[in-house]
């Protein structure tokens, strides 16, 4: 059964200049099919780089698809299910960025990626888990307006001298939410020589008995390039299907088994044949909002060069 999709949305790929990107959380059915994986960034990255396709199709969340609309106006860009929302891209709207840079007038304004281009078009730069410091530091202003992830802001304050201000008093990602210190209390007494890693999104006493604090792609990489074959990893379940994709010896162990991100896990194969087939559902932004959002991705893109 599956095969017959998988050979159909190759077809449909084929006829309709198409390309298939996804996000390292996206279901293993789904990463296979994928012609692109990657972290926030990374993706980010890819849809700057398709001026030889007509058709996107976002396998991820509402912010993803959002970006790579506003670095490809003219393309089709589809997420296989609009119900695909982040809820922490939610937590931080336009209006709260107007009233935040109305009260500090001298600070810069960078948004993590996980935010809706309402915000975005307000922005002067934007950044991932993996490039935040560098962001940060490119910057010519002192004092950064930080927004919607409040643990991210927390971990990149520990690292630059820059005053980071938080946009919003919550937001935070539900996901990594759910991990606690007793959750490695208890992974460390079931696999005591194990490294645990955990993604800044989760709270800060939780990255402070961590062994390593890394975006989904510095886990990888750093995997892969270990000797060791263990690791227990605290962010969602799905990381390590693509770890598996890539070398099936490695043993990741989730630090919570209920670490699940249900808008990631809403696109199928099916719908992915179905999208592909309508050519539908389009994300599309109103014109200003993309032209003023691309200022903040283009200066990110930029950043994350040097
Ligand atoms: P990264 O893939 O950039 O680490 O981001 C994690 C995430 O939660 C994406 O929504
Ligand atoms: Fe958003 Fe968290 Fe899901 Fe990432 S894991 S898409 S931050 S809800």
């Amino acid at each position: 059964m599956n095969n017959n999709i998988k050979n159909e949305i190759n077809d449909l790929k084929k006829e309709k200049n198409a390309i298939i990107l996804a996000h390292n959380y996206q279901p293993k059915e789904v990463q296979e099919i994928a012609d692109f994986l990657g972290d926030s960034l990374e993706l980010c990255i890819k849809a700057s780089q398709l001026d030889d396709k007509d058709i996107i199709i976002f396998c991820g969340v509402d912010f993803m698809g959002e970006t790579a609309f506003i670095l490809n106006p003219d393309k089709k860009i589809i997420i296989p299910d609009l119900d695909a929302d982040c809820p922490m891209a939610h937590m931080t709207t336009g209006e709260e960025v107007k009233v935040a840079k109305k009260k500090h007038p001298d600070a810069a304004v960078c948004l993590y990626v996980n935010s809706l281009a309402d915000a975005k078009q307000y922005a002067d730069t934007l950044c991932t888990s993996s490039n935040v410091v560098k962001v940060i530091e490119s910057l010519d202003e002192d004092e950064i307006l930080f927004g919607p992830d409040n643990n991210l802001g927390e971990y990149v304050s520990s690292k630059t001298f820059k005053k980071i201000i938080p946009i919003t008093d919550e937001g935070y990602c539900y996901v990594h939410k759910k991990f606690t210190v007793q959750d490695i209390e208890t992974k460390r007494k079931e696999h005591p020589d194990v490294e645990v890693i955990c993604h800044p999104e989760c709270d800060k006493v939780v990255q402070d008995k961590c062994d390593k604090v890394m975006s989904t792609g510095g886990m990888i990489n750093y995997i892969l390039d270990s000797d060791k074959n263990d690791f227990v990893l605290g962010t969602e379940i799905d990381i390590a299907s693509r770890i598996n994709l890539l070398n099936p010896d490695k043993n990741i162990i989730p630090l919570r088994d209920d670490a699940i991100c249900d808008s990631m896990k809403i696109i199928t194969l099916e719908k992915i044949r179905d999208s592909l087939k309508n050519e539908e559902p389009l994300i599309k932004l109103p014109d200003e909002i993309a032209k003023k959002s691309l200022k903040a991705v283009n200066h990110m893109l930029d950043a994350s060069k040097n």
